[in-house]
């Protein structure tokens, strides 16, 4: 599962040009709240979807059986980054307008 991977990811929120550390272990969330940069969020617990937003390149891992994702939602690449472990450095993306 992702939760026994260790090691650290370089993270970009491509939106801002953001970016911060963040280890294998910690969801995406929460690591950008520790680096001072607040995603959007409500549950926390991958059910709710306020977080969504696309992984543009990288690699995630989730701990949770199914998070709020359909198989078709992943393979286009969207996260819920309140869940997701991040197991290569990341570009993440917001959701376009018109989502
Ligand atoms: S905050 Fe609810 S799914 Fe991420």
């Amino acid at each position: 599962m992702g939760s026994k991977a260790s090691g650290t990811w370089l993270i970009e929120w491509a939106p801002s040009g953001a970016r911060w550390v963040a280890e294998a272990a910690t969801p995406l969330l929460l690591s950008a709240e520790a680096a001072g940069i607040a995603l959007a969020s409500s549950c926390r617990n991958g059910t709710c979807r306020t977080c969504l937003c696309r992984l543009r390149t990288g690699q995630v891992a989730y701990d949770i059986e199914w998070p709020g994702l359909s198989a078709e939602e992943k393979s286009e690449g969207w996260i819920l980054p309140c869940v997701a472990l991040p197991r290569s450095d990341c570009v993440l993306d917001a959701l376009p307008v018109s989502f």
